[in-house]
């Protein structure tokens, strides 16, 4: 049998769930939108969380509700993905960017020290696929120059830093729910803060997106569904396989099965209470899925070890929920081709060297290292330490 790159689920009666929300007249607006915020915000340990669209709504709304000067400095890592500098930009902001460091691939914070001047206003720091950057160091760095630091936690709930959860570290974080995110909601996002101003304002940027109708229910309740089909091991092995066989020359999937697009479309209205209840049945589990997901990631590299570099924490009390596995290979399209012909699919161009977006490219070479040579090994939830260790024993073999 085929292994996928990755498994995406339907949430928890997703359907039955929104022929009742529907019939009960709570598909959009309801109690379960505030309950989710609570139970999220006591899980990220803030006092406030407020639910978004997308984790790039939560982005826009984070810079109109910061209240910074058109033409402001935000400084993104270079490394990273390419919708949050591009957003920055297009938001009229001056984007500068900043290399990453090989161990987290998160921001580096020599490089942001360097980066710091009077003109930054903010600084955006990624927790790549699960893996929580150097945010201690950089958040003193913006602490000492009074510069606003978010986090952007799109892949990193349940993942803490000295036992503060990712979220909580900066002034603000953003969340993501897409369908591969930790808690897949079909779309939307949470926002969160300690700061009761910054919450209220972006309070009222979420309230005041229109609320969805049934057409954008039906479209991603079939999106969801058909993920979550191609991505089952059978379907899977039956008629994705092949085909990846197939298109594998011309690296046509090379993402998830879609390429991601620098766009807000589709991405934005109101979070509804019936995403919320998909939401709420999902958080008691994070903790169980992120526990398999470190041990299936631990198992790849002690089986690696000395011969594969792996993305990993800077130190022991920084605790990761990996929801990708990130490797490095320094050729990585023959080893993710020859992977695949031995049943190993894989993850790749997911994240990117921004640099191009401000006619640098090459400008950062860590950033542009890890763009050519992160390969993603499946490392999800579901898998087997028989599986990881298939994986392994390949990925061996092609080296
Ligand atoms: C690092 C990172 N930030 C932000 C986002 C945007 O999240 P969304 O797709 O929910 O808008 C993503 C999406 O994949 C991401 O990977």
């Amino acid at each position: 049998m085929a292994i996928a790159r990755q498994r995406i689920h339907l949430p928890p009666r997703a359907w039955r769930r929104a022929l009742a929300a529907w019939r009960g007249g709570r598909l959009w607006e309801g109690e379960a939108t505030a309950r989710f915020e609570a139970a999220f915000a006591a899980a990220v340990g803030v006092e406030h969380a407020v639910a978004i669209p997308s984790g790039r709504a939560g982005l826009l709304f984070l810079l109109e509700a910061l209240e910074l000067e058109p033409g402001s400095e935000v400084i993104c890592c270079a490394f990273g993905y390419p919708v949050v500098p591009y957003l920055v930009r297009e938001r009229g902001f001056d984007l500068r960017l900043v290399d990453c460091e090989p161990r987290t691939l998160g921001m580096d914070p020599a490089a942001l020290a360097e980066a710091l001047s009077d003109r930054t206003k903010a600084v955006i720091a990624t927790h790549l696929y699960g893996v929580p950057c150097r945010i201690r160091e950089l958040s003193e760095l913006c602490e000492a120059r009074g510069v606003t630091l978010i986090e952007d936690c799109a892949h990193s709930l349940g993942a803490s830093v000295g036992g503060r959860p990712t979220g909580s570290i900066g002034r603000a974080g953003y969340f993501s729910f897409e369908t591969s995110k930790i808690v897949n909601t079909m779309g939307g996002g949470m926002l969160t803060t300690d700061d009761a101003e910054l919450a209220e304002r972006l309070r009222k940027c979420a309230s005041s997106e229109p609320p969805h109708g049934t057409a954008w229910l039906r479209k991603r309740l079939t999106k969801t569904s058909f993920e979550t089909l191609v991505t089952h091991p059978w379907v899977f092995n039956l008629a994705v396989y092949p085909a990846l066989r197939l298109a594998s020359s011309k690296d046509r999937f090379a993402s998830g099965y879609a390429p991601d697009a620098l766009t807000t479309a589709g991405r934005l209205g109101r979070y509804s209470a019936y995403q919320a209840e998909l939401g709420l049945a999902q958080l008691g589990d994070v903790e169980r899925r992120a526990e398999a997901r470190r041990r299936n990631v631990h198992r790849l590299r002690e089986r690696l070890r000395g011969q594969v570099p792996f993305q990993e924490p800077d130190a022991p009390d920084v605790v990761p929920n990996p929801m990708l596995s990130a490797a490095l290979f320094e050729d990585m399209p023959r080893v993710a081709r020859e992977l695949l012909a031995r049943g190993i699919d894989t993850k790749r161009d997911y994240m990117r060297d921004c640099s191009a977006l401000l006619d640098q490219p090459g400008h950062f070479p860590v950033a542009v290292r890890a763009d050519r040579q992160v390969l993603h090994l499946p490392a999800h939830p579901e898998l087997s330490e028989q599986d990881m260790d298939r994986i392994a024993a390949a990925v061996a073999d092609v080296l």
